[in-house]
């Protein structure tokens, strides 16, 4: 089996949010079970110089109907392993700031520059003599994959993941002609959605099977109260949607070999947890306490993450012994609102607005407990590496976190707040802290969170199973 994993974000080298993550170790996992995959994205102004790569073509020619443009190519490995990653450098689309856009916005040309992204994928393909029997293609930058696989006569088996149904990639129909797509041609009902051009719907419609990133988000997408107004594609193909669950990589995050934290622990010797503890007040501006349960959220900050709600309720949790950290960039709005918490409550709530892979660590594995009240999740990797850190998660029940996350004993990983109210909230947080105040409830907790099985293990065993099912369903089996 030889598969070709394209995603627009792949950690370490471009990080945006989870896609990265997942990008980053699902095709390891997948490797380790005999699978050629090779991954493929942008070269983006985050990603690895030249001289830090290998240069397996001279150059490759991306053919659009109308015209030909050349990109080259680098090649790379995904850390620790030998699973090769290509990166597509073509600089007027990719050496930007961000991969996406800015301030919230994405790029003017981004049709363009994923149209282009989808048929260089495919071109490398066939220039490398790859030739995969499967194509996986992840989110709306890589939405129109599936398509060109479907009108193409000699088109591969296509698996499309959606890791949020939030983001569609929605242009308006005049963008046909800008990505070589003929409006009379029949590319033109895959691709348009009412008066738009919609990557993500183009995708649901042509891809041989369609994966989501966790069961509940599977089913709730398919409402129409959850369904970003494309709920009836998805109902449409129902019986060729799949929920399987995000895994992490257990070795990344686990801490009691972190190098990059000031303390190791594990499950069985939590000492180093309070030096960490310690560590985070003191660098983010909190009182210096051991006793007083710390709270924290790493996040992007935007809406779908229900951290508005949060801020209605944290002048209350922090008015009990209770103390707040926040990392995350976004939204300005959500980023003043926070600042003014922070200087409201000194020693109290901490804001750091910034990205920082370092400083995340340090925020999963000295905190006490991890905040996510997500308005939707579709998985959700933060709770899962909170959990790996001994850092109990409060969450929205609601995709991924219910999944993940329960409240009912003997099997209690973390608190679950079942509508989004500030009410409901502040009661689970408050549920939170007064079982950190027993210590004999809160240590079998933290204990039981870090031994759940969050490895990649069960859930690439299921995308090779998907794979296959893609390859029959191509065949008309
Ligand atoms: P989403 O993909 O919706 O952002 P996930 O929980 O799936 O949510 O993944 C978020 C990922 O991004 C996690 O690895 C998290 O640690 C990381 N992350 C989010 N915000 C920041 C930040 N400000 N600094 C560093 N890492 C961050
Ligand atoms: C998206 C989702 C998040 C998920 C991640 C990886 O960004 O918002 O819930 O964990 O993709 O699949």
């Amino acid at each position: 089996m030889k598969v070709l994993y394209v995603s627009n974000e792949v950690a370490p080298f471009a990080k945006v949010g989870g896609l990265a993550d997942v990008a980053g170790s699902l095709p390891q996992a997948v490797a380790r079970r005999g699978v050629d995959i090779r991954v493929v994205m942008p070269l983006h102004r985050s990603c690895p110089a030249i001289e830090q790569c290998s240069v397996p073509l001279p150059c490759l020619s991306v053919q659009t109907p109308y015209r030909a443009l050349v990109a080259s190519v680098l090649q790379s490995t995904l850390p620790g392993s030998d699973v090769p990653v290509y990166f597509i450098k073509y600089d007027p689309f990719f050496d930007r700031p961000d991969p996406y856009g800015e301030g919230g916005t994405d790029y003017p040309d981004s049709p363009q520059r994923y149209a282009f992204f989808a048929r260089a994928a495919l071109a490398l393909d066939h220039a490398l003599g790859f030739r995969a029997n499967v194509i996986h293609a992840n989110d709306w930058p890589t939405g129109l994959l599936p398509t060109f696989q479907r009108l193409n006569p000699h088109g591969r088996p296509t698996v499309f993941t959606i890791h949020n149904l939030g983001y569609q990639g929605s242009f308006p129909l005049t963008v046909a002609r800008d990505i070589d797509i003929d409006p009379t041609s029949p590319a033109m009902p895959l691709v348009q959605l009412g008066a738009r051009i919609n990557y993500m719907a183009a995708a649901i419609r042509s891809a041989s099977v369609i994966s989501t990133v966790s069961e509940r988000y599977a089913t709730e997408i398919q409402s129409s109260g959850s369904g970003h107004g494309i709920d009836d594609l998805l109902r449409d193909r129902a019986g060729d949607l799949h929920g399987i669950l995000n895994g992490i990589d257990r070795d990344d995050w686990d801490p009691s070999d972190a190098p990059r934290l000031p303390a190791a622990f594990s499950a069985d010797d939590l000492d180093g947890k309070a030096r960490c503890k310690a560590e985070l007040q003191r660098l983010v501006g909190l009182d210096v306490n051991p006793r007083i349960p710390l709270a924290v959220a790493v996040s992007r900050l935007v809406h779908q993450k229900g951290l508005d709600v949060l801020a209605e309720v944290l002048p209350r949790a922090v008015g009990r012994p209770m103390q707040f950290a926040l990392l995350g960039t976004g939204d300005e709005k959500l980023e003043r609102l926070y600042r003014a918490l922070a200087q409201a409550n000194p020693g109290r709530v901490a804001v750091s607005i910034a990205y920082d892979e370092d400083l995340a660590r340090l925020h999963y594995a000295g905190a006490d407990i991890f905040l996510m009240p997500s308005r939707y999740e579709p998985c959700g990797l933060s709770q899962l590496i909170a959990m790996a850190c001994g850092t109990v998660p409060v969450v929205h029940s609601t995709g991924g976190l219910a999944d993940t996350v329960s409240e009912a004993p003997p099997d209690q990983t973390g608190f679950v707040c079942h509508y989004l109210t500030p009410q409901d909230l502040l009661s689970a947080i408050t549920r939170a802290v007064q079982a950190y105040e027993t210590p004999d409830r809160w240590r079998p907790l933290m204990v039981r969170a870090m031994r759940q099985d969050h490895s990649w293990t069960k859930s690439a065993r299921e995308y090779v199973a998907l794979y296959e099912q893609a390859r029959r369903k191509h065949a008309g089996g």
